[in-house]
This record gives structure tokens, C-alpha cells and sequence, in this order.
């Protein structure tokens, strides 16, 4: 049938050229209208479709008063920085009331500004000034635990009417040995080791921590608990914030004893001989981690955030999601299914992609950038964002994990991969992990699992150290004698105002690559072809029929490298540098003529080519 609708049509179309006569030229038209396609529609991406998401860690962001800690009027500060970077949206972790324990993911009240970072007003003004600048705002949503200093927490433990079932409690199993003794309820282990269960005299019962004994779980399976969330919710949403980042996902419901014949089941061990039960690999977190039953939240928090919009009106209300697992379950937080008669996503707008984190180094070979990927994009639902995160407060930096001469092949691939690009507060400049030592140690999760000599496997302090704003005192970040983690001591060689004046720098690509992806509609609406042209060099392609073509060639490995790039169908030679690596010697506006091209290591060039057909 298609194929006689089709004859029909070339029919058509020649007896139309017949009945002009007057025309060849007429003919002609016809004839090349016909065999060139339309131009592609391009429809229009909501805003958080494809932009530039930057995460600030408001503790070393930014101080404004002086007490060496970052705070909200300092962010207000430097806000023209985003504009400056072309960063579209912000998201910041936890502003809210917090002892402090795991630096603001341990909320003691939901509802209010913790005194360090500033006010309520000082919010407002962030968003009111964030917003006159185009730049959206994301708060950070914590909603697997609270502090044990918050009202939900004491009255909880004080069995009030309303507030019993608020936390996981159980009773102690019978200690065989001692029979003025109760044992945990279950052997789970706290992601910052130790047990997961923590006795409380007061209440005569365990509570669950999956994180610090001062993070206390919620109990999701009830319902005053998850209504308390859409309060939160809605309190910021009303407030004008632009979405959540929401943290810790997969932990947030746990096996019921319902199931289990009345008590918390053990997870299975591991058998890996190198732990103690104590420690964080003992077990494996078959009853405390990606339970399904919390996929479901996730998609409630989804109806929720639409409906806000429905009612409220305004740009679309957004969820991003945290949590690190595996592929499949970490692709069920998109969510697909029937969506108001059609098919589409109905969980989080995106769960952040941490693959770049988990699977890649500095030991990685290209062919292992492009099949980690493609493992995203292969797996992710149809028609859902992609998003590609290289660092984060919990994790080393980039270029510590990397290579110092990948930071602009890295950044590059960020930006020109489809969909959104994340960055962590210094990745625009190539910041490092900074130095801490034991002394200077603030993490819970460093002082917890490690000591003196092995709390650097651990510890996120290096990744926090201060944001490196100039070559002055503390780097510009505060004017205090004491910064709550100490500034890392290259910051008179790397900071944000040297990299400006540079004719060449990390701050200088990263803005060039800002720009061509606001810019380009291959990057925005394109096709992508991403592999390896050898071990060690990487070759993204991004093209649309009818704009220009975008090539990234990054070699990732320690040592030079020559491709031939008579292999990469849609590159059309010459081809022209957009922008390329600092260390690179090629310049922008530079052609490149010749199919073999030599890459040195870490060397990323961008390229411009003229259209595919
Ligand atoms: C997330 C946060 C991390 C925090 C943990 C507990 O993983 O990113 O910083 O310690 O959740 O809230
Ligand atoms: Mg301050
Ligand atoms: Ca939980």
C-alpha cells in the first residue's frame, strides 16, 4: 500500500510539471522541492530541556560577613557570574536549619533559613534578583531523613499522638549473652558505617539512620509523613522556587516487617572477607536500598509538581533526582507509562546521570567513554532528557578523578552531549580537590568510617574546599582568619579572575561552550554519533540537516594519538576549530584540511562543518 501511495505521488507531480510547460523551470522547482526533504522541525524545548545546570555548595560558595562560611547574600554577590558562565539554573544544597552534623542534610525544620546562610528575606532576594537575571533556582529537597533535633524527631521519640509512626522504631532483638541487653533490630549498615539502627533511651526503641545517627529515617508508609512532604513542597514552590533537586532516593523505604513475619529481615552478607559487619560492604542492601515501592513516591512528588503548575501557571516546576545505582533502577525514577492519555515520562524530569562519576577515570579509554554513553542513551525512556554530571559535593573533582589536561575535553563533552549539562562549582575553572588534613576534618562521613590514616578514602572535604574567586586572601571567598575548610593553596594560580584575563583558559572555553550551545540547533535538536576512533580518541558528532555540523574530537589518553577523519561520515572537510583545549596549538578559526590529524594527550578540538545532506 505505502509503496502505491508513493508512485501515485511521483505521478503527481510529473503531470503537474507537464501542465506548466512553460517550465523547465517550473519543472525544476518541482523537482528539487521534491527531492530535498523540508528543513526539520524544530520544536520548541521547555527550559530545563537542554541548559546549563550549575550546583552550588553554598557553604564554600561564597561569605559575605566574614565568619568564613559561605552565605546567601554572598550568592546574591556574585550572581552576574552565572550570566557571565551562561549558566541557566542553579541549584544549591541545603539552605535549611541544620545542627550541621552532615553540613545542612541534616534539616532540624524544613520551613526556615539556617542563621549561617542568612534569612528568609535574604532567600527571597536571591530568587527575586536570580530571577530579573533569567536563572532559575533549585532548592535541594531531603526527604529520606530529618535531624533528631527537629520537632517531627522529638516528638516522635516522645510517642506524641500523631508524631508515634513518624521514624522507623522497633524493639530490640533479645541479646543471647545478656539479658539486660537488646540487640539492633536488623544488621543493617549506615552509609557512613556503623549500624543503621540507634537505640533511644527515651523511647525505649531502636530508630533507623541510613546515614548519620543524627539523620533519622522517615517512615514513608505513612501517610502524615508523605503529606508533610507535599507541605514542604508547596511552602518553597509557593515561596518561587523553580524545582528540587531531591536527595538520597534510593533509601528512602526500607522492607516491612509486614512481610517478614514481624521483624526487619537481615540483609544478606556479602562474603566479602575484607569488612567487618560494622562496615559499609558487609552486607548487601537487598531490604535497605532501590525498593520498588519508592518509585511510586516519586511519581506522586510528579502529579504533585504539575498540578502545582496547572493551578498556579508560571514555567514548568522541576524534579531532578539524586541516587546512585545501577542502570535499570536508576532509569525507573523517569518513569514512563500513560500520562494523561499519552505516553510519557511521569517521574522525576531526570534522575541525575552519575556515570561519568561511577564508571570513568582517569584510566578509561575512549572506548569506554563512548560505551558508557551510550548505556545512558540506550537505556533512557523515549522521549525523556538525558543529563551528564562530571562532580558533585560527595564526590573527588573532576580533574582529580581525570586528568588536569581533560578539563576542557570533559567540559566539552558535558556541553555538547544532548540534553543538560551539570556543573559543580569550579568545574568552569578546573578546580581540584584541595588538601585537608586530619585535623582540619569536618565530615561525618570521613570521621566516622576513617581515622588518621585512612579517612582520605572517605572524606568529601576536598571536593568542598572554598570556590577560588581570585589570587587575594582565602581566594576572595571570605575575609575571615579561618575558613571552615581551608582553601586550597594553588588558588593564586587557578582562580576565576586570572582565567578571565587569560587570552587562554578553562573559564574562557567553558564560556565559549556555553554560548555554542545556546546557539547551535544541531546541539539542541540534533542527532548524535559518539565512538571511539581509537583507544584513545573520542568522537562525538552532532548534526541536523541544514546546521552546521558540531565534531568534538577529545583524546583522552596520557599520550598523542592520530585518527583518520575520513571515518567520521558526517565531518565534511575543511572543517573549522570553534574553540579547543588550552593546551591545544590549535586555534579557533583555525581549518583543518588533511583526514589524519595528530591529538595530543588530553587535547580536545571542536570543530564546525557545513551541514549534512
Ligand atoms: C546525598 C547527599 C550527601 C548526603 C546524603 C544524606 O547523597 O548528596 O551529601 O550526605 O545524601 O543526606
Ligand atoms: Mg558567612
Ligand atoms: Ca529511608
Amino acid at each position: 500500500m505505502a509503496s502505491t501511495g508513493k508512485t501515485l505521488g511521483v505521478t503527481a507531480i510529473v503531470i503537474v510539471g507537464l501542465g506548466l510547460i512553460a517550465g523547465g523551470i517550473t519543472w525544476a522547482v518541482l523537482a528539487t522541492t521534491r527531492s530535498e526533504a523540508p528543513p526539520p522541525e524544530i520544536l520548541p524545548l521547555d527550559w530545563w530541556q537542554h541548559c546549563v545546570l550549575y550546583q552550588i555548595y553554598p557553604r564554600s560558595f561564597k561569605d559575605s560577613d566574614g565568619d568564613g562560611i559561605g552565605d546567601l547574600k554572598g550568592i546574591i554577590s556574585e550572581l552576574e557570574h552565572f550570566v557571565d558562565a551562561g549558566v541557566d539554573a542553579i541549584w544549591m544544597s541545603p539552605i535549611f536549619e541544620s545542627p550541621m552534623v552532615d553540613f545542612g542534610y541534616d534539616i532540624s525544620n524544613f520551613y526556615r533559613i539556617h542563621h549561617e546562610y542568612g534569612t528568609m528575606e535574604d532567600f527571597m532576594e536571591l530568587l527575586t534578583r536570580s530571577h530579573e537575571l533569567g536563572i532559575k533556582v533549585l532548592l535541594d529537597f531531603v526527604p529520606n531523613h530529618a535531624s533528631n533535633e527537629s520537632e517531627y524527631f522529638i516528638k516522635s521519640e516522645a510517642r506524641e499522638p500523631g508524631y508515634e509512626d513518624f521514624f522507623i522504631w522497633a524493639d530490640g532483638l533479645e541479646d543471647p549473652n545478656n539479658p539486660n541487653n537488646t540487640l539492633p533490630p536488623s544488621n543493617w549498615v549506615s552509609q557512613f558505617g556503623g549500624s543503621a539502627w540507634e537505640w533511644s533511651t527515651k523511647r525505649q526503641q531502636y530508630y533507623l539512620h541510613q546515614f548519620a545517627i543524627q539523620q533519622a529515617d522517615f517512615n514513608f508508609r505513612n501517610q502524615a509523613v508523605r503529606d508533610e512532604m507535599f507541605n514542604i513542597m508547596k511552602y518553597w514552590l509557593d515561596r518561587g522556587a523553580d524545582g528540587f533537586r531531591v536527595d538520597a532516593l534510593p533509601y528512602l523505604i526500607e522492607a516491612d516487617p509486614a512481610d517478614h513475619g514481624g521483624r526487619y529481615p537481615d540483609d544478606p552478607l556479602s562474603g566479602r572477607v575484607e569488612f567487618e559487619p560494622h562496615q559499609l560492604g558487609y552486607t548487601i542492601p537487598l531490604y535497605t536500598k532501590d525498593l520498588i515501592e519508592l518509585y511510586d513516591v516519586v511519581y506522586e512528588w510528579r502529579e504533585f509538581v504539575d498540578k502545582y503548575l496547572e493551578e498556579n501557571g508560571g514555567d514548568t516546576r522541576v524534579l531532578f533526582s539524586e541516587g546512585y545505582a545501577n542502570v535499570t533502577m536508576t532509569m525507573l525514577y523517569y518513569g514512563t507509562g500513560d500520562v494523561g492519555g499519552a505516553r510519557g515520562v511521569r517521574g522525576a524530569h531526570f534522575p541525575f546521570n552519575f556515570d561519568f562519576i561511577t564508571d570513568l577515570s582517569a584510566r578509561s579509554g575512549a572506548r569506554d567513554f563512548a560505551y558508557v554513553v551510550l548505556r545512558w542513551l540506550t537505556y533512557m525512556p523515549h522521549g525523556a532528557t538525558p543529563n551528564w554530571v562530571f562532580g558533585n559535593h560527595d564526590n573527588n573533582r573532576m580533574p582529580t578523578r581525570f586528568r588536569e589536561r581533560m578539563v576542557d575535553g570533559l567540559n566539552s563533552l558535558s556541553m555538547l552531549l544532548p540534553g543538560v549539562t551539570v556543573t559543580y562549582q569550579g568545574e568552569e575553572i578546573g578546580m581540584k580537590d584541595g588538601y585537608v588534613s586530619w585535623e582540619d576534618t569536618v565530615d561525618v562521613e570521613a570521621c566516622n568510617r576513617g581515622d588518621e590514616n585512612t579517612y582520605h578514602l572517605y572524606s568529601r572535604d576536598p571536593a568542598r574546599t572554598p570556590f577560588h574567586w581570585n589570587s587575594s586572601t582565602n581566594a576572595g571567598f571570605s575575609s575571615a582568619n579561618r575558613t571552615w575548610l581551608p582553601v586550597a593553596d594553588d588558588y593564586q594560580e587557578l582562580n576565576l579572575a586570572l582565567q578571565k584575563e587569560a587570552e587562554r583558559s578553562h573559564y574562557k572555553v567553558y564560556q565559549a561552550l556555553t554560548a555554542l550551545k545556546k546557539r547551535q540547533k544541531s546541539l539542541s535538536h540534533g542527532e548524535y554519533s559518539i565512538r571511539a576512533l581509537s583507544d584513545s580518541t573520542l568522537c562525538l558528532v552532532r548534526y541536523l540537516r541544514t546546521y552546521d555540523t558540531i565534531v568534538l574530537l577529545f583524546n583522552v589518553a596520557d599520550n598523542s594519538d592520530t585518527v583518520d577523519l575520513s571515518r567520521v561520515a558526517q565531518l565534511k572537510l575543511p572543517a573549522t576549530v570553534y574553540v579547543s583545549s588550552v593546551h591545544s596549538s590549535r586555534r579557533e578559526g583555525d581549518t583543518i584540511n588533511g583526514e589524519n590529524i595528530t591529538l595530543s594527550a588530553g587535547e580536545a578540538i571542536v570543530l564546525r562543518s557545513e551541514p549534512v545532506s
